[in-house]
């Protein structure tokens, strides 16, 4: 056999250095920075970060207030001012967040009616946002029948088996309003488009109000980009009530110290794992280099053994 097809000791060892260290890494990185890498996902919706958090998000990967919720490993659903909104999509650079009431999913005539109300420290409305006013539980006023300019509008509940009219309005009151006389009325944001439809009697009212609504957040992400940018990912400290940058080291108030200027300072506090993962290279930038052949061995094995000790 020829004698080169043989690596070098060096080499050999070099490459179960790298086999061994391989798996690890996440094992060197700061918990934080570890769990807040994990996207929200939830159905067809995926890749959700911050100001987003819930399933495998902790609350400290988010801000309080944008809490999201899997139902059936399907429906992504958030809680508004107590109400409950299904998540039809987010848009991470716009902001966008959008949302359909939940009790009006499916269903034209909820049990109980209230508003949409926004908790404006969070949401505002998106420009693409018109009223819809839905008014129910109805009598008419001494005339047969629905009036025919009103058929398109009107809808039926059944309410303790009692059938109760209803009607909608998605700009101005139509004059034959007047002939209506309504226990109640909700206001639900519909989209424009959907509402413009609605009037040309394009879609129906079940549809425009499955269309949902689009809500812009206000929670800035231009610190969170610094901070995703700078090689960390966003966080909250519940304890100041400010942005948080969790980096692999350790969390920083808005983006992570660059790697090199600083290898081994950050780590004062560190455990014996965290001293292999210096000298393995991984977590202090440079330490590997200056680190003799057995120290790495040595790192390597202690990777190895912290790696089995998280497996049981
Ligand atoms: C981080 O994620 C791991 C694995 O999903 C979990 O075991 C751990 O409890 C999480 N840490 C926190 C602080 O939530
Ligand atoms: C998820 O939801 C969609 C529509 O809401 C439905 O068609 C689909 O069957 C659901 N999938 C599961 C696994 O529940
Ligand atoms: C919703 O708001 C409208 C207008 O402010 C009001 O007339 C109506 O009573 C409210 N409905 C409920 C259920 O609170
Ligand atoms: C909005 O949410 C914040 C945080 O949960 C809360 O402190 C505040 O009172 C809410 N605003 C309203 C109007 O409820
Ligand atoms: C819709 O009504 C709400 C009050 O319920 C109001 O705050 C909002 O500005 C209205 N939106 C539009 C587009 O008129
Ligand atoms: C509502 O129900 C009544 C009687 O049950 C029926 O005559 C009417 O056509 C229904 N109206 C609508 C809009 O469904
Ligand atoms: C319907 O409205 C009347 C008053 O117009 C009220 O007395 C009744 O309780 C309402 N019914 C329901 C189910 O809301
Ligand atoms: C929608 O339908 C109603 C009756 O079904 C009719 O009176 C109305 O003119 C229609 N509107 C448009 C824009 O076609
Ligand atoms: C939260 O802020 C406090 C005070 O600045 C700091 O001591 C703590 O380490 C921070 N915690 C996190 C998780 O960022």
């Amino acid at each position: 056999m020829h004698p080169k097809l043989f690596p070098s000791p060096l080499l050999f060892i070099l490459i179960i250095f790298l086999v061994l260290v391989h798996v690890p890494i996440s094992l060197c990185d700061d918990e934080r920075y570890v769990n807040c890498s994990q996207p929200f996902v939830c159905g067809s919706l995926g890749n959700i970060i911050y100001p987003f958090w819930g399933r495998d998000r902790p609350e400290f990967c988010g801000h309080p207030g944008f809490e999201l919720d899997c139902q059936d490993d399907n429906v992504t659903e958030i809680e508004i001012m107590s109400e409950k909104y299904r998540v039809l999509g987010i848009t991470p650079d716009s902001q966008i967040l959008k949302v359909a009431r939940d009790d009006f999913w499916n269903n034209i005539c909820p049990s109980r009616l209230v508003n949409t109300t926004l908790n404006f420290t969070f949401f505002n409305y998106a420009s693409t946002v018109h009223n819809l006013t839905l008014y129910y539980n109805c009598t008419l006023n001494n005339i047969p029948s629905v009036p025919s300019s009103m058929q398109s509008r009107a809808f039926n509940c059944s309410v303790n088996k009692i059938t109760q009219y209803g009607f909608y309005v998605t700009g101005t009151t139509p004059a034959d309003a007047i002939l209506w006389k309504c226990g109640d009325n909700v206001i639900v944001p519909v989209l424009q488009t959907a509402a413009n439809a609605l009037e040309t009697n394009g879609t129906t009212l079940g549809a425009t109000l499955d269309g949902g609504f689009e809500l812009q957040w206000t929670v800035g992400s231009a610190t969170c980009n610094q901070c995703l940018g700078s090689g960390g990912q966003c966080g909250y400290n519940s304890s100041t009530g400010q942005f948080s940058c969790f980096c692999r080291d350790q969390p920083y108030s808005k983006t992570c110290f660059t790697p090199g200027t600083n290898s081994g300072e950050t780590y004062s506090n560190a455990g014996t794992t965290r001293e292999a993962c210096k000298y393995a290279g991984i977590a202090g930038a440079g330490a590997g280099a200056r680190a003799d052949l057995g120290k790495w061995v040595w790192a390597a094995a202690v990777l190895d053994r912290a790696r089995e000790d998280t497996r049981q």
